[in-house]
């Protein structure tokens, strides 16, 4: 798949005609909502897990030195938390540029966890970064992925920071991820890091 995936996401028109859709968001998007939205809900999806797979070389590292960022990957009986927002359609038009690095736009339904309403869902939508994306790197061992996010850095700011503001919108949310805790554990403290 091209590294450029705007336009493979304007092509979507599952949405087409709709006045607003619900954004499921799992990494950034739960802690960075820098897009307008018209209500913002706590929810999870099933048969995904978070895994910090996809290398990012435009925002939390460099084509020389990529980060790595969260994507989801298949898992049955799986539940992954985040945060869903629902917004009007134009709203996905930045974010499929500010996401261009390999995440397509995915059709999914969502379940709300904030009670109003016992088991509500919603048809909605989250950004995937799938293992045919050319900035995919995939599972490697928890120690290593901990060393290359402690020492990668982005146009916007260290990679560190992308894990423990999503560990901390996490436990905001009061939900576990396993894999997200077991990395936060892993970092390296920032001066050996940086060979201080
Ligand atoms: C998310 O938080 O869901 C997300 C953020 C950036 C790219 C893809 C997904």
């Amino acid at each position: 798949m091209t590294l450029d995936t705007t336009l493979l996401n304007r092509r979507m028109t599952h949405f087409d005609g709709h006045d607003e859709i619900w954004l499921f968001g799992y990494g950034s998007l739960i802690w960075k909502a820098d897009f307008p939205f018209l209500e913002r809900r706590p929810a999870h999806i099933h048969g995904w897990v978070r895994r910090f797979w996809q290398g990012s070389h435009d925002h939390r590292g460099t084509p020389e030195a990529p980060g790595r960022v969260a994507t989801l990957v298949r898992e049955p009986g799986a539940i992954c938390h985040g945060m869903a927002y629902r917004i009007a359609p134009e709203v996905l038009r930045p974010l499929d540029v500010r996401e261009k690095n390999g995440y397509l736009r995915e059709v999914i339904r969502l379940h709300f966890d904030d009670g109003q309403g016992e088991g509500e869902s919603a048809e909605g939508l989250l950004y995937l970064a799938s293992e045919d994306n050319a900035a995919f790197l995939g599972e490697a061992p928890l120690d290593a992925i901990a060393e290359q996010i402690a020492m990668a850095h982005g146009p916007s700011g260290p990679n560190r920071d992308y894990l423990l503001n999503l560990v901390q919108a996490l436990r905001d949310l009061g939900v576990d991820d396993p894999h997200v805790f077991a990395l936060a554990r892993r970092l390296p403290h920032p001066s050996a890091a940086s060979g201080r």
